[in-house]
């Protein structure tokens, strides 16, 4: 948590490039952001060519004036360490520092993001910057995070990787008969004679599949998924060590990307001290989808986070860049609040006059001044969140629901060959996500090793890859009255995407009750119906298990196809508690006949007790339950009775029916 002596308010502000601009301009920047109360700026994210010329000189001269004049008015420091794009000095002369492909092309110096996290040189200059700057700044008592590089992600298949690749895996199986016993080398004949022998899953080895998404041999792409998450996990840690042996009370985070496919951020999160992310929604985003990525963001440390960043208003590299409507950007950003942030933080400040981020939304717009609509509600939103003072600063989500989210998963279901190409994870996840949330219930996104006894439902949607110890972990759950809510393609491979010989849902079967004989695959004009108890049917698509009860009892039967009659669903009773398993991807009303089932019998509540169209989310603290009452959708909506007699945080009033 950001939970610092120095913070009493949620923060405000967001990166702030005052390095790109003539130093007549910062004072006119102080001057817009006291107009919009902005209190935090995030600086020197991309300054690694300034700061570090050539290979022996480092200049702060342009950084000291920066930080003494944003501290001079009275402005906090979210402090990058700019290592996220290198200097071209070093890729000429340490090519090593240059990612390859995955088409197995060397790149050339450009864009940012762009270094090989197991060349030696980024290790060794990113790690030197991190510390000068951590040394030089450490006495300035208005830095409250550091955010190391920006936005990790990418890549690389070169050859440093692919050595340090061999050594991991060495690492991890000890033996050759280990790796190629896990990764199952003797189909196609792939076995390993020697270390040297394993080369990185990209186009040349052609490990991949025509569609350049699905793997021929998951085992290898997905220990090298795992590889590249550690490897560029291995630099932040290096950087975040370098400043904390200077700084080690100011916490230390680098932005995320909510569902971002590339790292495996519940184990990055570990080595967090906040989390915090950037949430950039499309014009088509779904306001459920983005409160659950908010939730996923809370979830990875289970505390509030930092929103690092957004746009005010327009975003550039979408492919519609549409503008946020009046009053949109103040709702996405209580809607954020309400999910866990304590921090409200924009990219950027002021827009950029040339490169690819000139159309991108800032509080500072082109014409310079505080006369537009974008400025005047970041102001509104600043002035409201000054008033809130440090409320709910620190104050806690509350859930009886755990929705599992695991990258394992994700990764190796996306990567697997069959059943269908369109079988997605996060829309899967979100599927679940959105019952509750349209309930507004509370969902606390969970990973695979969570403690689930603090839940009354968990929910494990397309649970396909069960890790060692899972079974137990879930099975004594259930046992002890928890109601697990699993689906198709659940309980099929452990941890190295082998399959669970003897029947699916392998681990899963015994406490769901069920046999999954053969899974169907629809074309997406295809659909199955399926025929609930009483009657009423709901049309189901996707993926269609063909399963045979097992001591579980059905809730719906196929109504179509050689399968008509076999179970779409059940529930089974296990110990003290219920599994549920759903076989087929169900359109929205079929999936809330059999949702609304298991949050009956768990006697899982809303946050209110009207339905409503609504959003309504809480956040608790020790002293006051604060509900964020949030209309997403076009018409006017009454405030339920449930909620009246409050006081209005915003307008100090006490809210009327
Ligand atoms: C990312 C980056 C920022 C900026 C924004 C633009 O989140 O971290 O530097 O490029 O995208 O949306
Ligand atoms: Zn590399």
């Amino acid at each position: 948590m950001i939970e610092s002596s120095k913070v009493h308010k949620i923060l405000y502000g967001g990166d702030y490039n005052p390095e790109q601009w003539p130093e007549e301009i910062w004072k006119e920047d102080m001057r817009l952001f006291k107009l919009a109360h902005i209190d935090v700026v995030t600086l020197n994210v991309f300054s690694w060519a300034a700061l570090q010329p050539d290979e022996i000189t480092y200049d702060f001269s342009k950084l000291d004036k920066i930080m003494e004049y944003v501290k001079e008015n009275g402005l906090k420091v979210c402090f990058a360490t700019s290592t996220g794009a290198h200097p071209a000095w070093m890729a000429r002369k340490y090519p090593d520092i240059l990612r390859v492909g995955h088409n197995g092309m060397k790149r050339k110096f450009g864009a940012r993001h762009n270094s090989c996290p197991n060349s030696p040189t980024y290790r060794k200059y990113s790690v030197a910057l991190a510390a000068k700057l951590a040394e030089r700044y450490k006495d300035y008592d208005n830095i409250v995070a550091w955010h190391i590089s920006n936005e990790y992600g990418g890549e690389c298949y070169c050859e440093n990787c692919e050595k340090a690749f061999r050594v991991w895996l060495h690492k991890k199986y000890g033996t050759l008969d280990e790796l190629n016993r896990v990764w199952n080398t003797s189909f196609w004949g792939h076995t390993f004679y020697d270390w040297d022998d394993v080369v990185l899953p990209d186009m040349r080895s052609e490990e991949f599949n025509w569609d350049g998404i699905r793997t021929n041999f998951q085992g290898i792409s997905l220990d090298y998924r795992r590889f590249n998450s550690d490897s560029i996990l291995d630099c932040y840690k290096l950087e975040r060590d370098a400043v904390k042996e200077y700084t080690p009370d100011i916490p230390v985070t680098t932005n995320l990307m909510g569902t971002f496919k590339g790292l495996d951020y519940f184990k990055w999160a570990k080595e967090m001290d906040v989390v915090s992310w950037d949430n950039y929604p499309s014009y088509d985003t779904l306001w459920s989808s983005i409160a659950m990525t908010h939730d996923l963001m809370r979830g990875l440390k289970d505390e509030p986070f930092m929103l690092m960043e957004q746009t005010p208003s327009q975003q550039n590299w979408q492919k519609y860049n549409s503008l946020k409507r009046p009053g949109q950007m103040r709702a996405q950003s209580y809607q954020t609040l309400a999910h866990g942030a304590d921090t409200i933080q924009f990219f950027q400040l002021r827009r950029s006059v040339g490169g690819c981020e000139k159309f991108h939304g800032a509080v500072i717009a082109h014409v310079g001044n505080e006369n537009t609509r974008v400025f005047r509600e970041v102001a509104q939103l600043g002035a409201e969140l000054e008033r809130f003072g440090d409320y709910t600063l620190g104050s806690r989500n509350e859930a009886e629901v755990g929705l599992i989210f695991d990258w394992d998963n994700y990764w190796a279901l996306e990567y697997t060959s069959g059943p269908s190409e369109d079988l997605k994870y996060v829309d899967q996840i979100h599927q679940y996500y959105q019952y509750f949330y349209k309930k507004n219930i509370g969902v606390d996104m969970i990973p695979v090793d969570a403690d689930f006894s603090k839940y009354k439902i968990v929910v494990a949607p397309v649970l396909y890859m069960v890790k060692d110890g899972m079974k137990e972990a879930l099975e004594n759950f259930v046992k002890n009255g928890g109601i697990l809510i699993t689906t198709f393609m659940s309980g099929i491979v452990g941890q190295s995407d082998n399959v669970y010989l003897g029947g699916y849902p392998g681990p899963l079967r015994e406490m769901a009750g069920v046999w999954v004989e053969e899974i169907d695959a629809l074309a997406p004009e295809q659909k199955n119906k399926a025929k609930f108890a009483d009657g009423s049917t709901a049309a189901c698509g996707l993926l269609c298990d063909l399963m045979h009860l097992e001591g579980a009892k059905a809730l719906a039967s196929y109504e179509e196809d050689f399968y008509a009659g076999m179970p779409a669903a059940s529930k089974n009773t296990y110990g003290k508690g219920t599994t549920y398993y759903i076989a087929t991807q169900f359109e929205e009303e079929g999936l809330a006949k059999i949702l609304d089932q298991a949050v009956q019998e768990a006697r899982v509540s809303s946050v209110i007790p009207e339905e409503t169209g609504l959003e309504v989310v809480t956040r608790v603290s020790d002293t006051t339950r604060f509900y964020f009452v949030m209309n997403f959708t076009d018409e006017e909506q009454i405030l339920p009775e449930s909620l009246t007699g409050k006081k209005d945080m915003i307008s100090g009033k006490m809210t009327e029916h």
